[in-house]
């Protein structure tokens, strides 16, 4: 039966519920058929993102994250340019070809004028040559064109459900936290002309399989470039925490998150898809199992290790690598799993360069 579903050309949402709920047998059949895909359309690489968490500090108080504004319980940082530019220079050094900045969210003039700064800085220690990507948050237009010229080339901004009354469960309801400037923002990173890129929580209080099949069809029909998605994790500091007995347990949540990466895998064949950070909260190899079934980028951490503990989304986020010792994350041989390492690759999203 799942076979009739997999050779299909395009998925009903009701098909896409029945994948998610595949069983073990069926769900090594979506494996393979994935895998299969991957292969086809985007070869056997994976791509390097370093990821910078530069800042913890944020204005926002979304009900399921560990650095929310009204955390008291969370240590802020703001790293100085100088250690930004230094992780920008490793990433360079080390031939990873592109960075992720992430932060919490700050809309303000001096934010905006930073970031840019940061960018040209970056351009220029890498003689152009690292690919930039933003995880900034909500921002008006103007700054997002400001940060573009500057040389930014990609966005991260999940809409983490695609379902307006679950997103308000998830956050408070005012306009610092709405659903439709949300997707403002991401028509806006589109017409700007960013690779532009979403994602959504799995496993979330209150979301059904219906739900998830939403989201891995907002983003095909919003036709975004790449994606990052993963398992929703408790943090203790949050309101959410209160749901954590009405959860799926944390196995099925990791077998959900993976089952979504190789449906959305098939549907939009040629993006970029991460294994991301909280599947390996959830188990060491998860993000490899994600790469062998259909991401294609992975974001080793790259904070510097005075920093790293202090940006805590969730519990048991896994920590960063420290890029003065040996004992890093930093991939140490040319493989992740069985997937070949693009080294000094951009690893662009072919759906996008084809756009
Ligand atoms: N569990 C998993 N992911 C989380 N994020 C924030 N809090 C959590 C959590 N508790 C994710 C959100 C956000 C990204 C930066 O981190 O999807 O967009
Ligand atoms: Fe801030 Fe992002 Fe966390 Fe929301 S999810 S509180 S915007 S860092």
């Amino acid at each position: 039966m799942i076979k009739s579903i997999l050779n299909k050309s395009s998925f009903t949402h009701s098909d896409i519920v029945q994948l998610l709920e595949a069983n073990k047998q069926d769900t090594k059949i979506l494996f393979a058929h994935s895998s299969k895909i991957k292969e086809h359309y985007i070869g056997n690489k994976v791509y390097l993102r370093g990821l910078i968490e530069f800042s913890n500090i944020c204005e926002k108080n979304c009900y399921y994250c560990g650095i929310r504004k009204s955390n008291k319980n969370t240590k802020r940082f703001n790293l100085n340019d100088e250690a930004i530019l230094s992780a920008a220079l490793f990433a360079y050094k080390n031939n990873y070809a592109s960075l992720v900045l992430q932060s919490g969210e700050i809309q303000s003039n001096s934010f905006t004028s930073r970031i840019e700064k940061l960018l040209r800085k970056i351009h220029k220690l890498s003689q152009g040559t690292l690919g930039i990507t933003l995880s900034c948050g909500e921002q008006n237009k103007n700054t997002y064109e400001r940060w573009l010229k500057a040389g930014a080339r990609r966005y991260l901004l999940r809409i983490e459900t695609s379902n307006r009354t679950l997103y308000k469960k998830l956050h408070p309801n005012n306009n610092m936290h709405s659903f439709d400037k949300r997707i403002e923002c991401l028509q806006s990173l589109k017409e700007l002309g960013y690779q532009t890129g979403t994602g959504v929580m799995i496993g979330l209080p209150f979301q059904n399989t219906t739900d998830l099949a939403n989201d891995l069809l907002f983003m095909k029909n919003f036709d975004i470039d790449m994606c990052g998605m993963g398992p929703y994790i408790l943090h203790k500091d949050t309101p959410l925490y209160k749901y954590t007995s009405t959860l799926l347990p944390i196995q099925k949540r990791l077998e959900l998150s993976l089952k979504m990466v190789a449906i959305l895998r098939i549907i939009m064949k040629d993006i970029n898809i991460a294994a991301t950070t909280a599947l390996q909260a959830i188990s060491s190899n998860a993000r490899e199992h994600a790469v062998e079934i259909g991401a294609n980028v992975i974001m080793p951490n790259i904070t510097p290790d005075n920093y790293r503990d202090d940006y805590h989304l969730y519990q048991n986020k896994p920590k960063s690598i420290n890029i003065n010792s040996q004992n890093t994350e930093h991939p140490k041989t040319t493989f992740f799993g069985n997937a070949e390492i693009g080294f000094g690759k951009y690893g662009d999203s072919p759906h996008f360069l084809k756009k």
